[in-house]
């Protein structure tokens, strides 16, 4: 079984430390939410362990059974087996949802190995209908162009399929509180639930409690200045949704 370990990670934007020591281990199988304020460092987490090279890595350790993500590019870091959802995908007119998973199938492929010829279209086309189908996804999604003019909840669902394609063994969903309406919400935590199993870890960071009522999640952590200052089991989130996050301001002050 695998698991993606982050160990004391400290990381700065442009000289400011925005996560100072942040400790989490998640088993392949595990469903991890990440809950907390605005401006606690949730994305600046989503996008290091993506290797965005905006955010630097100053301490700590980030492990996939043992190996370590932060020497890898960021393909590599997919390849490896770690989803990033885009927070922000950008449209590309002219490349359909269906080539742009193409695509993405086949540069892992050749990565792997440089004379790949590619998957033959009959099997992706029967792969794409397959991942469609459990997804309970119109057929017609597959022909439009990427993101051009999608709905949030058509972005989510163009990311919710390459994540059912790409078969991560780790996907991390960073969902922002703008422009997540219901219907986002709904398609996401279905999409999650649907390929969540034995083979995938999640980690879904939200500022929403909402979504927790979609998305059951075996363990609930609070991130406040940088660091997870709670964790507990479903029971947390409800906690929050009653008591807010003052509670925990103390212990975030204490732990300065
Ligand atoms: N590109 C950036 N340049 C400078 N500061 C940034 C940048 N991106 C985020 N920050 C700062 O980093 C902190 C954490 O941001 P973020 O990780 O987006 O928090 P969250 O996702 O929890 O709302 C905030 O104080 C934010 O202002
Ligand atoms: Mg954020």
């Amino acid at each position: 079984m695998s698991q993606l370990e982050i160990k004391d990670l400290h990381v700065s934007i442009e000289d400011k430390e925005i996560l100072k020591g942040l400790t989490l281990t998640i088993k392949q199988g595990e469903v991890h939410a990440i809950m907390g304020p605005n401006g606690t460092g949730k994305s600046t987490l989503a996008y290091t362990l993506m290797g965005h090279p905006n955010y630097t890595v100053t301490g700590g350790e980030v492990l996939l059974d043992g190996e370590n993500v932060l020497d890898m590019e960021p393909d590599e870091r997919s390849r490896a087996g770690i989803f990033l959802a885009f927070q922000y995908p950008v449209a590309i007119p002219g490349v359909t949802v269906a080539n742009f998973l193409r695509s993405a199938i086949n540069s892992r492929r050749r990565a792997g190995n440089p004379e790949d010829k590619g998957m033959p279209i009959p099997e992706f086309r029967k792969i794409l209908k397959e991942k469609m189908d459990a997804l309970k996804m119109d057929h017609a999604f597959a022909g439009r162009y990427l993101n051009d003019g999608f709905s949030g909840g058509e972005k989510k669902r163009a990311e919710i399929l390459q994540m059912a394609t790409l078969k991560p063994r780790f996907a991390i969903l960073d969902e922002t509180d703008s422009g997540l309406d219901i219907d986002a919400l709904r398609i996401v935590s279905e999409g999650v639930n649907a390929l969540s199993g034995p083979e995938l870890g999640v980690l879904v960071i939200t500022h929403y409690q909402r979504l927790l009522n979609y998305i059951k999640p075996q363990f609930v952590h609070v991130m406040m200045g940088g660091r997870i200052v709670e964790s507990g089991g479903p029971d947390l989130a409800l906690h929050l949704e009653e008591q807010g996050y003052d509670w925990l301001r103390e212990k975030e002050m204490t732990s300065e």
